[in-house]
């Protein structure tokens, strides 16, 4: 399979591609973060434990069109099919609308929408083309739910998860299939200095097995959305 993973070399996107790589036939994976020497670790970290897999690591920022037409256009030239995306990749800001910092909305819905947009607009035709292709958004149950301190961050994943429902009617017909994914409390750098010593948070494997699960269906079924919560529910 070809996989292509935004914000692949940490938490939940890293998670995602462990998953998969741990297939024993072997997948081509496009992977993406900013930080170009955090993606050659995880080129290597990865390749050397799953010898099978093909890793391609690209530096890109998903809050700059231009970057990501660039991630997408180098993906393309290579491809000329993916069953994978998952839009993962997102900034988290807490704040409430009043007091955030001025910026906080445009730069999340950069990240958070418009760049999941930009990508998934640039890859969609080569999808419908072949009639072959899975695309996940990580959204939040900050997605479902208004909570105290979600300020922008929540307003971009209604947005998102709003992207994702329209997507899914656009596609049916296409072939491709559309899961938003909603996860609580996860913990990931985003909980960095969090005591989950009680266990009281999930674990990026937790979203991780359920993608990889839910992309291995019959064609003609598709998990619209996977809603997954802390036991104990939200913090
Ligand atoms: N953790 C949670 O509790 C939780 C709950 C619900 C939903 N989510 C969602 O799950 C997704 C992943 O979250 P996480 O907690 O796993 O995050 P994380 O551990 O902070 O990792 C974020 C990843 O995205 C990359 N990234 C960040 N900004 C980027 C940008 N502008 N362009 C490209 N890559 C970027 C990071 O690498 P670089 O810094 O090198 O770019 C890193 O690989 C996010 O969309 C988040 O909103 C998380």
């Amino acid at each position: 399979m070809i996989i292509v993973i935004t914000g692949a070399t940490k938490g939940i996107g890293k998670a995602i591609a462990e998953a998969f790589a741990q297939d024993k036939q072997g997948h081509t994976f496009y992977l993406c973060a900013r930080s170009e020497e955090t993606l050659a670790m995880l080129g290597r970290e990865l390749q050397g434990r799953f010898p099978r897999t093909n890793i391609f690591t690209k530096a890109c920022d998903m809050g700059d069109a231009a970057s990501v037409k660039a991630f997408a256009a180098w993906i393309l030239q290579a491809a000329d099919k993916i069953d994978v995306l998952v839009n993962n990749a997102g900034v988290f800001i807490p704040g409430s609308v009043e007091s955030e910092e001025e910026g906080a909305l445009e730069k999340m819905m950069s990240v958070n929408l418009y760049g999941t947009y930009h990508l998934t607009r640039a890859l969609l035709p080569v999808m419908t083309a072949t009639r072959n292709g899975h695309i996940f958004n990580i959204c939040s149950i900050a997605s479902l739910k208004a909570y105290s301190n979600g300020g922008s961050y929540s307003i971009s994943k209604f947005a998102l998860y709003g992207f994702s429902q329209n997507l899914r009617e656009e596609m049916k017909p296409h072939g491709v299939k559309v899961t938003a994914v909603l996860p609580g409390a996860v913990l990931t750098e985003s909980w960095a200095g969090f005591d989950n010593s009680s266990k009281r948070i999930m674990e990026a494997s937790d979203i991780a097995r359920l993608v990889y699960a839910a992309s291995f269906l019959s064609p003609q079924a598709c998990v619209e959305e996977i809603v997954i919560r802390p036991q104990l529910g939200d913090l």
